[in-house]
């Protein structure tokens, strides 16, 4: 990723280590300033079909990505109201994979949680115990539980499931994808998964990515009421043509587009950017505090820290906005027993190792 001091953001608000929205360097933002184009025009055509081929290159898929006009939240949301026919096994480890349960509940769907204490990883063979339990037609997870900083082993949960018969898997990739590279096409098959623009994409907020499987569209014409804005085969049949269904938000997808050509030109070297930041910020974790993460699946996007010292977090943060910086408190019931920093956007690892510092100035 290109250092932050070569676009350097004109600013008076702090450097975002949040887990979302992240830092945008100054080159992505004006991509954001292009002079509007009419989202029937061949402009826009042109446009969405270089972005259809780089999601598809990004995600290594031949099957349709499509580029929607909602935050994350709503390419879940899409997920289940095209993917799940009836019954749904929802692994809720943190915040997000419940927001995950409560969609497919308020959609309708009989849905069945599965509860792994705060801090846990989804493992295969759990996944392949509980679906043997009922006559499950999909499985929702969280790929990187946010609220936690657990990542949970996503190609190997992705075997297990393949090996059901007509049980698709629904994941939520908001705050993995474009952090580690997620190649669909060389994994047992993924049926839906959402990713969002403000998270390891390093864009702005607004956009969310659904990878969908070939065999998706089939079930999402046999189910009734799937909706209209999220409707996947209005999707489709706009994506055909490079188009979208709706009006779309044109100057995302134009810093999008520049996102992809900027990862894609170098991928080695976009993902070890996260992987040197998640590593140093680890490493200083485990001499300072604690992870918080069970072992050996802490998340590369950003690092979930145990507070067993007690600090004020919030003084922390009071403390880093004299410097212009910004980290996440714990989420949720969380607060102040965790912390997290991100590992995604324009953020570098010498803006993590000052950060770093930073903290153990105030611990000290
Ligand atoms: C793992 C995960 N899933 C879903 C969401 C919801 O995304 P959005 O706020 O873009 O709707 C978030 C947001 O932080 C997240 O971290």
């Amino acid at each position: 990723m290109r250092a932050i001091d070569d676009h350097p953001v004109k600013r008076d608000v702090p450097r975002l280590f949040i887990p979302g929205p992240v830092e945008v360097e100054q080159s992505i933002l004006d991509a954001m300033t292009r002079p509007m184009i009419g989202h029937r025009s061949p402009e826009f055509t042109a446009l969405g079909e270089v972005l259809h081929r780089d999601a598809q290159r990004f995600f290594h898929t031949q099957d349709p990505v499509y580029v929607l006009c909602s935050s994350g939240t709503g390419g879940m949301e899409a997920a289940v109201r095209n993917g799940v026919r009836e019954k749904v096994l929802c692994f809720v480890n943190g915040a997000f994979s419940e927001r995950f349960y409560k969609i497919c509940v308020s959609n309708g769907k009989d849905a069945t949680r599965i509860d792994l204490a705060w801090g846990q990883a989804v493992k295969p063979d759990q996944v392949r115990e509980e679906l043997s339990r009922g006559d499950f037609d999909a499985v929702t997870f969280v790929h990187n539980e946010t609220s936690t900083g657990v990542m949970s082993p996503l190609e190997e949960i992705a075997e297990v499931v393949a090996q059901q018969d007509d049980v698709f898997l629904l994941v939520d990739a908001v705050t993995s994808a474009a952090a580690i590279p997620i190649r669909l096409g060389d994994m047992a098959p993924v049926d839906y998964l959402v990713t969002g623009s403000q998270k390891a994409l390093a864009l702005p907020p607004g956009l969310a990515l659904l990878a969908v499987s070939e065999r998706a569209h089939d079930r999402a014409a046999t189910i009734e009421n799937r909706g209209t804005y999220f409707d996947v085969l209005a999707m489709n049949k706009s994506w055909k043509s490079n188009q979208t269904p709706n009006t779309p938000p044109i100057a995302l997808m134009q810093a999008l587009k520049d996102r992809f050509a900027m990862i894609l030109a170098d991928e080695a070297n976009w993902y070890r950017a996260h992987q040197e930041k998640a590593e140093l910020t680890r490493d200083w974790a485990r001499k300072q505090f604690q992870l918080f993460p069970e072992a050996g699946f802490e998340s590369v996007s950003m690092t979930c820290i145990e507070n067993n010292r007690g600090i004020s977090v919030a003084d922390l943060n009071q403390t880093l906005r004299d410097h212009e910086m910004l980290l996440a408190n714990g989420y949720g019931h969380l607060k102040e027993k965790t912390f997290r920093i991100g590992h995604m956007g324009a953020v570098t690892l010498d803006d993590t190792k000052e950060l770093l510092g930073l903290i153990d100035d105030f611990i000290n």
